[in-house]
């Protein structure tokens, strides 16, 4: 990115931060610096701003013309079907009505079920599981934080009963891609189990070999479920609207497990707003570029080592424990992510605005001369 392009960038993000970091201010106690919570910054976008306020009019209406538009809409994009399209309140509520429908389907066979998933990772597929009893099997990273593909295949290997994989990609807590070639000939060859793969943060990888697993879903592969969100690239955390793909059959499945009306009506209006707004995503991609760079050249100055980052947020090492550095970035006003066992000299920082990046790195650095990092 070109200077001149990033310095424009930088002030138009700052104006329109939505963050309760006061412009111009260092990070405090009362106007902290939010990097915890992999949330978007930059703040909602006019379209979506500008589609709620027209819709307050009809707030008092079910909103299932609304939903119907928001299917329509992501089903074209994948050049899917709408019935390969299923809405939740957040793309938390797809997990777990995937997870509830395969508990299900199994007792329904009479069948045991297990789910697999990689240790760290995005854990409500494990909480929804262990809600209902489905028993877990947690197989750690290998040393260079990548999945063990293999152990996991081994934990599906001796079960007797649907095995149902989580993968989350890229992962979240480190950030990195597991490569499309290996993912979806992974997904195709154990055509007897279900992968569930979490694509919360597709739209920011930059990583030009990335395939999404949904060209798998347009060949018709029927043991796949990919979830998504409009809370990362499209700012819309607060409004909560997610979705998961799938084969007509399987959606109709993993709906019975959806409240009815689950989605409201402002967020599927500024879903709508925001999906056709090409501006906004062009923007809001940019943006989290820039922070990485400036988070990225900071880390590498400082020595400190970091996994590859397709994501709005970086794993980086800390050279301290993870809970001692969260206490002291606290201590300066800032909220860093949570520690992520067993790599507890590693840090999550969500990435803000670049102007809030740029606070964050001047206070790294006064922990350096401090010892502290
Ligand atoms: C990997 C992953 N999946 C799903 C979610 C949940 O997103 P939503 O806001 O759509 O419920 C998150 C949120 O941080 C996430 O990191």
């Amino acid at each position: 990115m070109q200077r001149r392009e990033i310095l424009k960038l930088i002030s138009a993000t700052t104006l329109l931060a939505g963050t309760n970091l006061a412009a111009k201010s260092e990070p405090s106690a009362q106007y902290p610096l939010l990097l915890n919570y992999n949330e978007n910054a930059i703040g909602m976008s006019e379209s979506s701003k500008r589609a709620i306020s027209q819709s307050l009019s009809i707030g008092s209406r079910y909103p299932d013309a609304q939903q119907e538009k928001l299917t329509e809409q992501i089903a074209t994009a994948f050049k899917l079907a709408p019935e390969n399209v299923g809405i939740g309140s957040g793309s938390s509520q797809n997990i777990q009505s995937i997870i509830l429908a395969l508990a299900q389907r199994a007792k329904s066979q009479g069948l045991p079920i297990q789910l697999i998933a990689p240790n760290p990772t995005f854990n409500y597929a494990e909480r929804y599981a262990k809600s209902v009893g489905v028993p877990v099997v947690l197989v750690g990273l290998k040393d260079d934080l990548s999945f063990d593909i293999e152990a996991m295949k081994k934990a599906a290997a001796g079960f007797n009963g649907l095995s149902v994989y989580y993968v989350c990609n890229p992962n979240n807590p480190t950030a990195m891609l597991t490569p499309s070639s290996v993912l979806n000939e992974w997904i195709k060859r154990e055509s007897d189990k279900f992968f569930l793969v979490d694509e919360a943060y597709a739209e920011l990888v930059n990583d030009p070999s990335f395939i999404s697993a949904i060209s798998l879903l347009q060949e018709k592969v029927k043991n796949l479920a990919v979830v998504r969100t409009f809370s990362k690239l499209y700012a819309l955390a607060g409004q909560r609207v997610g979705y998961c793909l799938s084969s007509a059959e399987n959606i109709e499945e993993f709906n019975k497990f959806l409240s009815f009306d689950n989605a409201n009506l402002a967020g599927l209006v500024a879903a709508s707003a925001v999906f056709a707004d090409e501006e906004f995503k062009s923007y809001s991609l940019k943006s989290i570029n820039l922070s990485r760079q400036i988070v990225t050249e900071a880390l590498d100055k400082l020595g400190l080592s970091y996994a590859d980052s397709q994501a709005n947020f970086i794993f980086h090492k800390v050279g301290a424990d993870t809970r001692e550095y969260a206490k002291n970035m606290k201590a300066r006003g800032i909220y860093v992510g949570r520690p992520f066992a067993p790599f507890f000299n590693y840090n999550r920082l969500s990435l803000g605005t670049p102007e809030q990046m740029k606070e964050f790195v001047k206070v790294l650095f006064e922990f350096r001369k401090q010892g502290l990092v």
